[in-house]
C-alpha cells in the first residue's frame, strides 16, 4: 500500500476521534511515557484500533496517541513508539509522524533514552540533539516518493532545527535545568554497540547512542515539520571491555531523572513554540 493510502486509513479513524487540529507532536521514549501526564483534557486512541499501524511489542511503551492540551497547546503525544529491532519497516517506524503532520502539528519533538559514548555527559542529564548520525542502514523514504507528502529528495541541513534548539536553550534556562548538547547516532539494535563499536561511533562526532529517533526526524523534514530532540542519557557507553554492564534498574532510575528534568524544560519550551 503507498505511503498515502495507509495515512488515509489511519487519518479515517484518529480525525474525527481527536477534536480540533494540533500544533506540536511528541514522541516519547522508553522510561518517558509518564510525559504524557501533563496532558489535560485527553482524548486517548489505542494504536490497535487505528487500521494499518504499527504496535509497541517494547517493554515499558503503552501504544497510544494522547491528544489534548500540554501547557496551553494543543499537542498529539506518542504514548509508545515501535522500534526497527522489533522488526517493523522504517516506513511503519516513521508513519506516526506523518500520521501527527496530518492532525496538524509542523513542530515534531522526540524524546529518548540514550546511552552516552561521550564521558562529559552524565546518567540522569538530558541531552539536547542537536544533529544525528543515521547508522541504521535505512531510510523511511526508501521507495516510490508522493511529491504531495514531500519532496524526493529532502534537505536535512537543519534537521534539527536551530530556531528550535534555542527555544529550547531558553527554557532550560529559565527552568533553571540543565541541559547537556550532542550528536545522536541511531542504530538499529537490539544488540548494544560492541566496545570496538563505542570507539568507532565516538571517533564519528557521535555523543550519544540509541535506537529510535532518527528514521521519525527523516519523516518530519520530509513533510516540512520543524524537528527538535531530547534525550535522556541513561547510561555510559564509553567504556572498553571492562566496563561493567549497567543493572536495569540504574538505567530506569536514571531515565527518570533525567525524564523530570525534561517535564520541566517541555513546560517551560512549549508555550515558546512557533
Ligand atoms: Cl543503542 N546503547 C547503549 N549503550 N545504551 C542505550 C542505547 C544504546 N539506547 C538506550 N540506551
Amino acid at each position: 500500500m503507498s505511503l498515502a493510502a495507509r495515512l488515509d486509513a489511519a487519518a479515517s479513524v484518529v480525525l474525527p476521534r481527536m477534536g480540533a487540529p494540533v500544533d506540536i507532536a511528541i514522541a516519547l521514549g522508553s522510561g518517558l511515557g509518564g510525559l504524557a501526564g501533563a496532558v489535560t483534557d485527553p482524548v486517548t486512541i489505542p494504536y490497535h484500533e487505528i487500521p494499518g499501524f504499527p504496535v509497541s511489542t517494547a517493554p515499558s511503551h503503552a501504544g497510544r496517541f494522547v491528544i489534548g492540551t500540554l501547557h496551553g497547546r494543543r499537542a498529539a503525544l506518542m504514548q509508545g513508539r515501535v522500534h526497527l529491532y522489533e522488526g517493523w519497516s522504517a516506513q511503519d517506524v516513521a508513519l506516526p509522524v506523518w500520521l501527527m503532520n496530518r492532525m496538524g502539528a509542523r513542530t515534531f519533538i522526540a524524546t529518548n533514552a540514550a546511552g552516552a559514548l561521550n564521558p562529559a555527559l552524565r546518567p540522569g542529564v538530558p541531552m539536547l540533539i542537536e544533529d544525528h548520525l543515521n547508522f541504521t542502514g535505512t531510510n523511511p523514504l526508501i521507495g516510490a516518493n508522493d511529491e504531495a507528502i514531500g519532496p524526493r529528495f529532502p534537505d536535512m541541513s537543519r534537521a534539527y532545527a536551530p530556531e528550535l534548539r534555542a527555544l529550547a536553550v531558553a527554557a532550560a534556562a529559565k527552568a533553571g535545568e540543565e541541559m547537556a548538547g550532542g550528536i545522536y547516532a541511531g542504530i538499529a539494535g537490539p544488540s548494544l554497540e560492541t566496545s570496538a563499536e563505542r570507539r568507532w561511533l565516538r571517533s564519528t562526532g557521535a555523543d550519544a547512542v540509541g535506537m529510535s529517533t532518527v528514521l521519525e526526524v527523516i519523516a518530519a523534514n520530509h513533510c516540512g515539520m520543524k524537528a527538535l530532540g531530547l534525550s535522556a542519557i541513561t547510561n555510559a557507553a564509553d567504556g572498553g571491555p571492562d566496563q561493567q554492564p549497567d543493572t536495569i534498574e540504574e538505567v530506569l532510575a536514571n531515565a527518570a531523572t533525567a525524564g523530570a528534568r525534561m517535564a520541566r524544560i517541555l513546560e517551560a519550551l512549549v508555550p515558546e513554540l512557533p
